[in-house]
């Protein structure tokens, strides 16, 4: 049985470095420390929560349970043919760190979403994306335990129900903990290049995966606050699905919103409408809106979870006044 500690701050196992409290607090490593804790009676009772890299969270009080922050390593080749790998690794690895490895190696389809903070566990629970990328497009399949009964359960990627920043992970009621995942990787150089500003980036005789990621770099970090300078959690809500008729009318009065159709609706940036209420870089008190990109609230100082929270209802509060559309967090707020 891991060592359980008992009233454990979370400040820096958050990317906002909210101060918190976990009353119990647990990191393991295994699957079988994963199970004992979940097997275990007196734990049994606790409400949960599953940390990862604590990038997509918000912390507004102390939480009264126990988490668990899923903290297992490796990322092992399991099959291979002249086209492809198949790559299994483990829910506690470091994004990142993944796609480094993949970089390194050749491997092509997750390049884009370099440099995104937090776990691979995570990046599979949220469908993390960016640059016209998702985790999603790789997954083959999910490991998981089950919370309650300890039973193990695997997932192909269509039972995930991925879609835009979400799976059956991220559900309210779901009882499973990723463990690990396969991600189907191609040997043969193919490069995802929708986004724009990637594409105008780098000449076509010059891609490689690494000078992709090279661009990811300097585009990310011209817009995206390091939350290591300036605590965040990145895009802090959703872009908002509107239908095209609500569209069309909006469009009358504005112009040049940006969008894009998704599905049978239409897609807003979200940054322009928080932009257009001026919230863009102002300050709060503790918080603020940063600068470089209206998506990111920001804890300039010695901020709560609480201060964070108020932000981000005003936001919410004023651009339903201006353009009656409601911002969904992407963050997980606790
Ligand atoms: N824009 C503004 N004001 C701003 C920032 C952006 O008007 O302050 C406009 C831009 O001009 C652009 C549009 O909004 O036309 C979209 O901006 P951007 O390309 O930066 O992307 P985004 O939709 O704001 C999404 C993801 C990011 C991801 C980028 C790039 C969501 C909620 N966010 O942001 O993901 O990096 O695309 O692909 O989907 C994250 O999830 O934490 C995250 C950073």
């Amino acid at each position: 049985m891991p060592n359980i500690q008992k009233n454990i701050s979370l400040k820096h196992l958050n990317t906002f470095h909210v101060e918190a409290y976990a009353q119990y607090f647990v990191s393991v490593r295994t699957n079988e420390e994963l199970s004992s804790v979940l097997k275990d009676s007196t734990l049994k009772k606790l409400p949960k929560f599953i940390l990862g890299g604590g990038s997509n969270v918000l912390f507004t009080k102390d939480f009264k349970g126990l988490i668990i922050k899923i903290s297992n390593q490796g990322i092992k080749l399991v099959k291979e043919t002249h086209e492809h790998v198949w790559l299994l690794a483990a829910a506690g690895e470091n994004w990142t760190t993944f796609v480094h490895d993949c970089i390194q190696h050749q491997y092509a389809g997750v390049e884009n979403l370099f440099l995104i903070p937090g776990s691979l566990g995570a990046a599979i629970v949220q469908n993390a994306g960016a640059y016209g990328m998702e985790t999603a497009d790789t997954v083959q399949c999910v490991e998981t335990i089950n919370r309650y009964t300890g039973d193990i359960k695997r997932f192909l990627a269509e039972e995930c129900q991925f879609s835009y920043r979400s799976s059956r992970f991220k559900t309210k009621k779901n009882p499973f903990i990723i463990t690990h995942a396969v991600f189907k990787l191609s040997k043969k150089p193919c490069f995802r290049l929708d986004y724009e500003p990637l594409r105008q980036s780098i000449p076509k005789s010059d891609l490689t995966l690494q000078k992709i990621a090279d661009t990811i770099v300097s585009i990310r970090q011209s817009k995206l606050p390091d939350y290591r300078k300036y605590p965040n959690a990145g895009s802090f809500f959703k872009n908002p699905v509107i239908s095209v008729d609500q569209f069309a009318q909006l469009a009358q009065s504005y112009q040049h919103i940006p969008h894009w159709s998704y599905n049978s609706g239409v897609k807003i940036a979200a940054a322009w409408l928080i932009e257009q209420c001026g919230f863009k870089g102002k300050r709060f008190g503790n918080v603020g809106v940063y600068h470089k990109h209206a998506l990111v609230l920001v804890n300039y100082g010695h901020a709560n979870g609480k201060e964070i929270k108020a932000l981000a209802d005003h936001i919410v509060q004023k651009v339903i006044e201006k353009f009656n559309i409601l911002l969904v967090s992407e963050v997980m707020i606790l």
